[in-house]
């Protein structure tokens, strides 16, 4: 199995990269954002109150999202492997996953974090706001927060993963291409 951890701040660029290494490896794609959002639109219990967390732009507890993943992972367990995009975000849920794979007799292979500056991810969700109306893109103070998120419980884990030799830093500023090129290097060299 390949299970990849993609990492970076709000606006990073993790869900376009995603997208495209989806194809190419054929593996799952296993985003949170996504599965709460999902959960807002189907106007599920766990929807209704995760949406007034997510529209604040703080993180939503960790057993929401460890139990979200969890379920998935389960009903996956024949795939290449997965790409974790916006999971991990704490350490609770780092150690979380990494248990959750040991169950199933696998790990993480690398965790490639991209790097964009505070003043590119603001302008990148703003524009994002305007065009898809997203309702945590809409307010510069609430994307503010979420970086803020990021930079004290999320940024953290690049210790956690380099500790195991897992951390990859990749520039996340340029055209969406050259940095899957990048991306599609470091995963050649495993
Ligand atoms: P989530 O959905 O994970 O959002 P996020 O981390 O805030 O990141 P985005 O999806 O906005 O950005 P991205 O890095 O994927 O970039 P993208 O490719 O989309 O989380 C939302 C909320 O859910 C959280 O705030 C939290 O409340 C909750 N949540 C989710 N997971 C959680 C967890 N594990 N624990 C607790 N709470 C959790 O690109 C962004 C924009 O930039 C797009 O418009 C794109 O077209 C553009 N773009 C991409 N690449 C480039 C480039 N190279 N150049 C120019 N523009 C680019």
């Amino acid at each position: 199995m390949l299970n990849l951890v993609l990492f970076g701040p709000p606006g990073a660029g993790k869900g376009t990269q995603a997208n495209l290494l989806i194809n190419r490896y054929n593996l799952i794609h296993l985003s949170t954002g996504d599965l709460l959002r999902n959960e807002i639109a189907a106007k599920t219990k766990l929807g209704l109150e995760a949406k007034s967390i997510m529209d604040k732009g703080n993180l939503v507890p960790d057993n929401v999202v460890i139990g979200m993943i969890a379920k998935k992972i389960d009903l996956n367990v024949d795939s290449n492997g997965f790409i974790f995009d916006g999971f991990p975000r704490t350490v609770a849920q780092a150690i979380a996953l990494d248990n959750l794979l040991k169950e199933k007799k696998t790990s993480i292979n690398i965790m490639l974090s991209l790097k964009v500056e505070d003043i590119e991810l603001i302008k990148r969700l703003l524009k994002r706001g305007k065009d898809s109306g997203r309702s945590d893109d809409q307010d510069k103070n609430i994307i503010t927060n979420r970086i803020n998120e990021y930079n004290n419980k999320t940024a953290p884990l690049k210790e956690y993963y380099s500790e195991q030799n897992k951390l990859r830093e990749i520039d996340g500023i340029g055209p969406v291409n050259n940095i899957a090129l990048n991306i599609n290097k470091v995963i050649e060299n495993l």
